[in-house]
């Protein structure tokens, strides 16, 4: 499985990848025989998955860490230095999250709004763009992973932010198609156990969150990955330009 036409282990970049549902992510990636460069700003804690993915799965180096802000073009250099001249099969652009903030003045209001554009947005450009040359062709695949809050709202800023990768992911299908790259995007519902409520969920919350599903219970980070793994995988080649909810029925699919 880990082999593709004869060449060596399939490679994909995991933005996040050290928490939450990009650390299951690239677990999941590591079982179905990639080798995994997982991407964000705390080392300590990229080194630290990296190293339980490794141990649990029996594959020792299969995942390693990559220190980048990505929102900043110059810090893609580490990616591009820890890929070192690789085909690239899969980018799954997973980094983001809800950032708040005093909304005062006009000048908090374009903060907020430029924080939450830039850990949604310019995260998965720069990581795309970036790995762009390097993905496989034919054969690439390109995840970026939004949110329910940009098909029902509810973020402010943060929904916008992911309903832009919407519209993003529609002109990038389109233009690598041709070149058998595939496109897609994974909107994720209320997923319990990752850092993205940090100390912003109470009991009620949950609550809420869960009685708004069909299902009657939170997401789990595997339930995201398990998404991701279908899309990256070889049978989701004739999949393109869609967004796949995952979301326990929170929201009908449109
Ligand atoms: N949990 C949910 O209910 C839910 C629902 C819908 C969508 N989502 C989306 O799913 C994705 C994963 O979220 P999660 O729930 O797993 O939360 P999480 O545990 O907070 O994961 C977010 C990851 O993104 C990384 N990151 C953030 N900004 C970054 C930057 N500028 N450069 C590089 N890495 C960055 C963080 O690592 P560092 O802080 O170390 O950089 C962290 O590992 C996010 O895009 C989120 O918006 C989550």
């Amino acid at each position: 499985m880990g082999e593709q036409q004869g060449e060596r282990r399939r490679l994909a970049v995991v933005s996040g990848g050290g928490t939450g549902i990009g650390a299951a992510v690239a677990r999941g990636l590591v079982e179905d025989g990639f080798d995994v460069l997982v991407v964000g700003r705390r080392g300590d804690v990229l080194d630290a998955a990296a190293r339980r993915i490794a141990d649990e799965c029996g594959r020792a180096g299969a995942v390693r860490a990559v220190t980048a802000d990505l929102t900043d073009p110059e810090q893609l250099a580490a990616v591009l230095d820890a890929v070192d001249g690789r085909t690239v099969d899969a980018v799954v652009n997973n980094a983001g999250g809800y950032l708040g903030g005093p909304t005062g003045t006009l000048d908090e209001v374009a903060a907020w709004w430029r924080a939450n554009l830039d850990a949604n947005v310019l995260t998965a450009v720069l990581l795309t763009e970036a790995l762009r040359p390097a993905l496989r062709r034919p054969g690439g695949r390109v995840v970026l992973l939004s949110s329910i809050a940009a098909q029902r709202g509810g973020g402010g800023p943060y929904s916008a932010a992911k309903a832009a990768l919407h519209g993003w992911a529609y002109d990038l299908a389109a233009q690598l198609g041709p070149e058998k790259i595939t496109v897609n995007v994974v909107s994720p519902g209320y997923v319990a156990e990752t850092e993205f409520f940090g100390d912003r969920m109470t009991p009620e919350g949950h609550a809420k969150r869960v009685a708004a599903t069909l299902v009657g219970r939170a997401g789990t980070p595997d339930d995201i990955a398990a998404a991701v793994r279908y899309l990256v995988g070889p049978s989701a080649g004739y999949v393109t330009g869609q967004v796949l909810g995952v979301n326990g029925g929170s929201v009908f699919g449109r």
